[in-house]
């Protein structure tokens, strides 16, 4: 079976140890809640386990009240009703490593020249000063997403780089509070996960766009964006390309040549689209996630039924998960997650460069289901098969006796269907990619 990207490897527990030491440092927690803190206190992160039952009820009520408005739909996500800023303790404990979990999962995605990375610390970390640099920004970074899971992503590569880089991480982000929970967050993790690296955070509470129209600095060798698109409204009413273009070609510009730009959204139907408008927006430039060609997408239609994202397995017992079933009340439990993602290296021209090498084959873009020519359903640029009348009817109006009954058909294998290098869709079996296949990459054109 294909092996899911980045099983097994995330830094779990590095992470869970980084949250709760700042949700214990950053938050008084409370009958009232979880408040926020100017001045740190120091807690050492163990006790997270000790808080008292209302605070850990309080932590509890916090995740069912976003998790309702993230579900329910209804919330604009708009900056000023953004829920994020008004649960900070909830986020933190249960939205926020997920979000870095799919981040991590894109990264790990991506066709890396020798397959594990260590290339990119060769092509994007210029020997200056005392230690090569690695150069990234996350914008509309909130708690810390994006640069979390560059950081889980660097401590997940072989043991043994000869020289660790220095990383210097730009935080972009109009919420203050959001901004110092994030380098809060990332001293913390990179303590645990990444210890002897140099770790430097430049925060800059401003708006993505005024920052993008500041002559700041570029060169950078990664820029990601993490569950931002939505808030920086990059699609226009009626798919106009006009505002993406305003958004990703500053964004683009900002990295040097052959850097990275990674787009991660929810896996739904809106992330896609965004990430559509992004992709058309940053074409001719090679895509490296998700796509296995650079023509239109063969999922894409006007009404948009079926949208390409992928699905990740959690590892049981993710961060806090067991301690808030059985100490917060959290009622739900998600075995998997779903998640978009786009990310274009910065090159002229269609054909990445190191450290990402072309990848040849295609990649599952459905969950299984029954083969649409056996259900009898349109093929994509093909004919609807025929609808014949049911023989039990016509025998019935020619007045004969009824037959026998036709016993069902023997059961079809499940099909998926599969995103060529050609920009088509082909079905395939099932059975080799596993529970959760979309997502997968299969070696097959
Ligand atoms: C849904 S949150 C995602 C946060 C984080 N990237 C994550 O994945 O957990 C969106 C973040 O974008 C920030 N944001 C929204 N609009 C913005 C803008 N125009 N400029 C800068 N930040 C913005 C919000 O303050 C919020 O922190």
């Amino acid at each position: 079976m294909p092996r899911p990207a980045g099983a097994g490897r995330f830094p779990t527990a590095e992470l869970a140890g980084a949250l709760a030491e700042v949700l214990l440092t950053r938050f008084r927690a409370g009958r009232e809640g979880f408040r926020w803190l100017d001045a740190p206190v120091k807690a050492p992160a163990a006790e997270l386990a000790g808080l008292p039952d209302r605070s850990w009820r309080v932590l509890g009520q916090e995740i069912q009240a976003l998790h309702e408005a993230y579900t329910e739909g209804g919330v604009s996500f708009a900056q000023a009703a953004n829920p994020i800023h008004r649960r900070h303790a909830g986020y933190l404990a249960y939205f926020l490593p997920r979000n870095v979990y799919r981040v991590f999962h894109v990264l790990d995605g991506l066709p890396w020249l020798g397959g594990d990375g260590r290339a990119a610390v060769q092509a994007w970390c210029p020997p200056g000063g005392s230690r090569p640099t690695l150069r990234a920004l996350d914008l509309g970074c909130g708690p810390g997403a994006f640069g979390l899971a560059l950081l889980a992503w660097l401590a997940r590569l072989p043991a043994g780089l000869a020289a660790p880089p220095r990383i210097e991480l730009v935080l972009v982000d109009q919420g203050r509070q959001v901004l110092a929970l994030a380098e809060a967050n990332l001293w913390a993790f990179a303590r645990r996960a990444l210890p002897g690296w140099e770790l430097a955070l430049e925060p800059h509470a401003e708006g993505a766009e005024a920052y993008l129209a500041s002559d700041a600095p570029g060169g950078f060798a990664l820029v990601g964006l993490a569950f931002v698109l939505n808030e920086l409204k990059l699609l226009a009413p009626g798919r106009s390309d006009k505002r993406a273009r305003r958004v990703m070609e500053p964004l683009a510009g900002l990295l040097r040549e052959g850097g990275l730009l990674a787009l991660v959204e929810p896996g739904t139907r809106k992330g896609y689209m965004h990430l559509m408008a992004a992709r058309d927006a940053l074409l001719p430039r090679p895509i490296l996630y998700p796509c296995p060609h650079g023509g239109p997408c063969p999922l894409w239609e006007p009404r948009v039924s079926q949208w390409c994202h992928a699905t990740v397995a959690m590892p049981r017992g993710f961060c806090f998960d067991d301690l808030l079933r059985a100490r917060a009340g959290v009622t739900f439990r998600m075995r998997d997650l779903n998640l978009a993602g786009l990310a274009v290296q910065n090159v002229r021209g269609g054909s990445p460069l190191a450290p990402f090498v072309a990848r040849p084959g295609s990649r599952i873009v459905s969950a299984p289901m029954a083969s649409r020519e056996a259900a009898g359903e349109p093929q994509r640029g093909g004919r609807p098969a025929p609808k014949s009348q049911p023989r039990a009817s016509r025998a019935a109006s020619a007045g004969a006796p009824a037959p026998a009954p036709v016993p069902p058909p023997p059961e079809r294998p499940r099909i998926v269907l599969a995103c060529t290098p050609a920009g088509a869709l082909a079905e395939r079996p099932a059975a080799p990619y596993g529970p959760f296949p979309r997502g997968v990459w299969s070696a097959e054109g």
